[in-house]
């Protein structure tokens, strides 16, 4: 089995900062009510001209750099995403072109919230296998143009960004993957859903009139979902590696609600100072959340070579995915 490390990161936001303030200025809300349900004070929204693909060919440009990485190098791209520019074609093929990986194959990934974990996951069986040497795995996510801002529950948590790393093989024995969860239960399908716009419900004037448009999530249950994966899939990725708690150096997890993220991190025993959290200033940016997490905590320096990351998402599907990622040896660019 070949080992992989990470070699290159980035991430890109929207300029267009909105606050709590602004959004109360739209929906009927308060900066109180959502800073205490959720830990966010701000969230961004992508302007015209952007697009789910203009953010991850600006993020993969930047891990590409970083890693010293030409694009005609890279022998996959993944991209993580629900919110891609068009239905078909997928946005992994704007991405390679729009990052000149010439030599790429490209696949999208539309796993929800828990898409990007999905994607690394992936992004080691092509390396495994000798398939490939170099995958740039990205998650990116508009979701303002999604939102229904007749339901204040649901638009008030979600803001637009993306995320890349650049994965590679290398000679070093152990690291990468070390263990991993994926999972999925259909059964709580209805409880995250955009349920206008696919196939079973295409988009008509009536649906239109009937403002059945945008993402609707049964907030409630999406949460008590989340705080039961979230521990068990990180022990078991954990039990698979045979590492424990104290063996994490990093946890990075889905940024959804700092709540969400408090209680995770309480039951797993983890200080603060072990877990990253940007949800405050982006709101949960779905697919993009954990490698724009994770990329701010590279340009931090709270990575060093060798560190165990312990990545763990959940999200639409309902699915959720948990990762114990080893850093390898090198030094990390600058
Ligand atoms: N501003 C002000 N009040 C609001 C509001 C808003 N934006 N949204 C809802 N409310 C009101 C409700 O109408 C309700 O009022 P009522 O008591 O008079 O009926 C009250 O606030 C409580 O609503 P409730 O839904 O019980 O709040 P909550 O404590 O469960 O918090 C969420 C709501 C959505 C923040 C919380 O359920 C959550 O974070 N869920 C998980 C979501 C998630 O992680 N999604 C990501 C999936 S990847």
């Amino acid at each position: 089995m070949i080992s992989s490390t990470i070699t290159g990161w980035g991430h890109e936001v929207p300029d267009n900062v909105v606050t709590n303030d602004d959004l109360a200025q739209l929906v009927d809300t308060s900066d109180e009510w959502i800073r205490e349900r959720s830990g966010i004070r701000e969230r961004r929204h992508a302007s015209d001209g952007e697009t789910t693909a203009t953010m991850s060919i600006a993020c993969s440009t930047r891990a590409l750099e970083r890693a010293g990485v030409a694009p005609a190098d890279v022998d996959l791209v993944l991209v993580a995403s629900s919110s891609p520019d068009y239905l078909t074609p997928p946005v992994s093929s704007q991405v390679q072109e729009g990052i000149g990986a010439t030599h790429a194959g490209a696949m999208q990934l539309t796993v929800g919230c828990t898409g990007f974990v999905y994607a690394l996951v992936t992004a080691q069986q092509f390396i495994s296998t000798g398939a490939c040497r170099t995958v740039l795995v990205v998650g990116a996510e508009l979701t303002s143009r999604w939102m229904n801002y007749n339901d204040r529950s649901t638009c008030v948590l979600f803001g637009d960004g993306a995320g890349a790393v650049v994965v590679q093989a290398t000679e070093a024995d152990g690291c990468g993957l070390r263990g991993h969860v994926l999972g999925s239960d259909g059964s709580g399908a209805e409880h995250l859903i955009i349920p206008v716009g696919g196939v079973a419900q295409p988009t008509t004037k009536e649906t239109l009139a009937q403002d059945l448009g945008g993402l609707r999530m049964n907030g409630r249950e999406v949460f008590k979902f989340a705080t039961r994966v979230l521990g068990t899939s990180l022990q078991q990725a954990l039990d698979k590696a045979n590492l424990a708690v104290d063996d994490i150096d990093l946890l990075v997890p889905h940024q959804a609600n700092a709540r969400i993220i408090d209680f995770a991190a309480r039951e797993a025993g983890l200080p603060p100072e072990k877990v990253v959290v940007n949800v405050d200033r982006y709101g949960n940016t779905s697919a993009a959340s954990v490698p724009l997490a994770l990329s701010e905590a590279f340009d931090a320096g709270r990575v060093a070579p060798g560190d165990t990351l312990a990545l763990v998402a959940f999200g639409a599907g309902l699915t959720w995915a948990a990762a114990i990622y080893q850093m390898g040896p090198a030094p990390l660019p600058v």
